[in-house]
């Protein structure tokens, strides 16, 4: 088991043997907002053949959005009960599939991926691992435009427990080099939780 499981969160492969997806505090049928919203604002469509990755899939939501969208969809996430359930669940849907791969030591191909999202995977990772994961994701995102969208807890987020909380500032010191960033938006991670927690959602290119 990889060491990027944050203190305060639960074995991941337990969590997904022994609780309902839906149930789960980021559990959200619908595509992330703040994602469509880009994607629309940037007139990014499937029609252009575009891969995208769905990095710590999880209850597998976004991927399955993503692939109605009509994008070509990877759904990766270190749980093996998690991806073994979305592959049961969505087994007839086209244009996606589901890997367990751990982005840490990830056995995606060099610049893979056109789009990478992130949502709820980054701030979950050990301080100690964050420069890995950004190499990485540079590493199997396409090198030109390629383009990653991050949602994590913001430091506005008055709850102490739960994930990592970051402010624009630590965003921005840690994926200001690799990446080009466009926008650091404040706004609310959608899911089970009331009120709903308070979020970042940044979108950068691969420098
Ligand atoms: C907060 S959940 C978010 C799930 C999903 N993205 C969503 O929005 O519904 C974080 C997910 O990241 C996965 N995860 C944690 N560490 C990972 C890693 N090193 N590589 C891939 N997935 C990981 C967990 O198994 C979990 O499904």
């Amino acid at each position: 088991m990889s060491d990027s499981i944050g203190k305060d969160f639960p074995d991941w492969e337990t969590l997904y043997k022994n609780q309902r997806v839906e149930t789960m505090p980021w559990y959200n049928e619908n595509l992330d907002s703040d994602l469509q919203e880009e994607l629309d604002k940037r007139r990014i469509s499937a029609d252009e053949g575009k891969k995208f990755l769905d990095l710590g899939t999880g209850p597998a939501t976004q991927a399955i959005m993503l692939s109605k969208r009509g994008f070509t969809v990877v759904g990766s996430d270190l749980s093996e009960a998690a991806i073994n359930r979305a592959r049961t669940k969505y087994a007839n849907e086209p244009n996606v599939n589901f890997i367990v791969d751990d982005i840490l030591n990830t056995r995606f191909k060099d610049g893979e991926f056109d789009y990478i999202f992130d949502r709820g995977c980054f701030h979950v990772l050990s301080p100690s691992d964050r420069i890995k994961y950004i190499n990485k994701i540079q590493q199997i995102l396409k090198k030109q435009n390629g383009m990653l969208f991050l949602k994590c807890f913001s430091d506005k987020e008055p709850r102490q427990e739960g994930p990592y909380k970051f402010s624009q500032d630590e965003i921005r010191a840690l994926f200001g080099k690799p990446f080009k960033i466009h926008s650091i938006e404040e706004t609310v991670y959608q899911g089970t939780l009331d009120p709903l927690p308070k979020a970042l959602f940044v979108v950068m290119t691969n420098k």
